[in-house]
Order: C-alpha cells, then structure tokens, then sequence
C-alpha cells in the first residue's frame, strides 16, 4: 500500500463540507439505544435501523464515511446489496470498529484498557476484503480529581498506536480515538489538563510506532465541563479551550479532527463544532464523526416501525445538513427551524 493511498482516503473523509456517521454501536449499545424507542433489538431489527439511515437520499452531500460494526459489515440492504457496497455506491466510504472493547485494566481501580490487538492483522484483511477502508479503536477515560492515572494513559496510548500501526500496514486508515469522559463534576480547566495529557500520550506513542500521521484522524472529546458541574462553560469558551489543547498537541500533519459527540445534546454538538470553524483557518479539518447527535432524532422519529421510515431519514439529512454546516462555521440555530425536504 502506497502511503499516498493512505493519505488520500484519510483526506476523503474531511473533506469540505463533510463528516462520519458512527453507526458502529456494539451489540449491548444498540440495545440500550433501542430500549428508548421500546424495540427489541434483533439482527432484523439493528438491520433495518441501519437500513433506514444509509439509503438517506442525499445524505451523501454531507457524509464522508460511515463507521461500522462487525455484524453490520455482513449485512445488507433490504435491496440485496452488501451495506459496505451501498455505501460505496453513494461515494460513501465504509468503515470499521475494531476494538473489542473497554476492559477493567489489571491493578487500576476504575480504569480500564481497551482490548483487541490480538489477531487484529488478520480481522484487518478481512476487513479490508469486505470493503473497509478506514477504522475505528476507541479508549475510555474518566475524570475524577486523581483519575486518569498515567499508567491508563500510557497504556491505552501504547494500544490505539499498535492498533494504528496493524492498520495503516492494511491499507487502511485508523482513526484514534482517546475518549475522555465528560460525566462528572469538573471544571473546563481539568477537562482540559486531562484530554492535553491524554493527548500528548498518544501523539508520543504514535510517533514511536513509526505511524504515517497524514494517514490518521483524531477523533477526540471535546473540551467541556462536567455534564453535572455548575456553571458550565459556555460555546465560546468550550470552542477556546478545545482549540488550545490541539495546537498544543495534535501535529499538522494530522489531515482533521472528527469529534465525538459523548452525550452532548444534538444541537450543543453542531454548535461547539461550528465555534470551532468560525475560527478557522486552522492547520486541519475540524469535522464530525458523531453517533448519538447524528442519530437521536433520527431513531425517535424511525420508532421501529416501517411507515416511519422516510420521517427518520429527514430527521437524520437535517442533523446530517446542520453539522455539515457547522464545518465551515456557518451554522446558526435558526436555521434548526428550516423545514427539509427529502
Ligand atoms: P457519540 O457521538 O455518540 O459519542 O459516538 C461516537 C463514537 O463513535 C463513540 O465511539
């Protein structure tokens, strides 16, 4: 695989205008997802919902990628066709989560390890085979006044850079993700200290694994305060105090930033992304790669059933359309109100 190759995709998926749908929920979160909608989650059901939201008509104006998970890559449309072939047939290119998931890590109360490296060459040229052409590893952090200890930070730094390394060696391009968690009580400022660390971490690791930076996305927290903390930051100083920390610690040669959403409220998301791009310019892309805020209103307005398949699908292109808006810092709420016609 040439490096540009890598490059290329890794450019793709920023490019202007556009973001990452994650539609990568394990089984054990999609339950939880569907038991908001009071629907059983099945291989039928957790098929159609995916369904729903890939032949969105027009969804690709906004949408880069998707991300997916192992069940889903073998999946297909209700048409016949394989979801990562769809995909590609709307100029969308399919992804793939590869960890396997947050682990209690040994000697570390409270913290955990993300697991998945053993066998991973392998599942990558499968992966690969069934058309995915970018991934996905996520570690989890939380924040309490001593938490996360150095230890889970080095670990999970030493992991998502092996993983990186197995990926680019498949072709395809690996999207870290060190996910500090927003729950809690904190400040900004430790928010801020805390995702910097883990930052610095992964930046250090990824250079010594000899990892192709210009075929990698970050795909970080934003900078919050605790989602229970009183007095809160506002947009501005959320969009401030993330910038600060990246060019800190995230390399130009870094082609974007795709956000989480981490259980923002769907609007809050696209405005902390769009303060971002209102400062632009910045050395590279700030976009989306969001679960929850692309797809909340989306699964309510689908509610399981079939008739309500072309009200998700408008719920989802205007979600889609909105943080399409916010990549380039022109998003304002009232435009929440503008009615969209599938
Ligand atoms: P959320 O946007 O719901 O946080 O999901 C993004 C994701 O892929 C988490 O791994």
């Amino acid at each position: 695989m040439a490096h540009t190759e890598l490059h290329d995709i890794a450019q793709a998926l920023v490019a202007d205008g556009k973001g990452i749908l994650a539609a990568d929920e394990s089984g054990g979160t999609i339950k939880k997802r569907f038991d908001t909608i009071d629907l059983e989650s099945t291989e039928e059901t957790r098929r159609a919902y995916r369904d729903m939201l890939f032949t969105t008509p027009g969804a690709e104006e906004f949408i880069s990628g998707v991300i997916l998970y192992d069940e889903t890559i073998r999946q297909n449309a209700h048409d016949g066709t394989p979801f990562p072939q769809l995909l590609e047939s709307k100029g969308i290119i399919p992804g793939i989560k590869v960890d396997l998931g947050a682990k209690p890590l040994a000697l570390a109360e409270g913290e955990t390890i993300t697991e998945g490296l053993d066998g991973l060459r392998e599942r990558f040229k499968e992966y690969h085979d069934l058309g995915a052409r970018f991934a996905k590893w996520r570690a989890v952090y939380t924040i309490t006044d001593e938490l996360p200890s150095e230890y889970a930070i080095w670990t999970n730094a030493h992991a998502l850079a092996r993983y990186a390394a197995l990926s680019q060696e498949a072709g395809i391009v690996p999207i870290v993700e060190p996910e500090v968690l927003q729950d809690g009580t904190h400040a900004i400022e430790r928010s801020y200290h805390v995702s910097s660390q883990v930052l610095n971490a992964l930046y250090t690791e990824l250079f010594d694994q000899r990892v192709d930076l210009e075929g990698t996305l970050l795909k970080p927290n934003m900078v919050l305060s605790g989602y229970g903390a009183s007095n809160r930051a506002g947009v501005d100083d959320v969009a401030a105090r993330s910038l600060k920390s990246y060019y800190k610690h995230v390399p130009a040669a870094v082609p974007g930033i795709v956000f989480l959403s981490g259980g923002q409220s769907d609007e809050d998301a696209t405005a902390h992304l769009n303060a971002m791009n209102a400062r632009a310019p910045h050395p590279w892309k700030l976009s989306f790669s969001y679960g929850r805020a692309l797809q909340a209103p989306a699964l309510a307005a689908w509610g399981g059933k079939p008739e309500n398949v072309e009200a998700g699908q408008r719920a989802f292109y205007h979600r889609a359309k909105m943080n399409s808006a916010a990549t380039s810092g022109l998003y304002a709420p009232e435009m929440e109100r503008e009615a969209v016609a599938v």
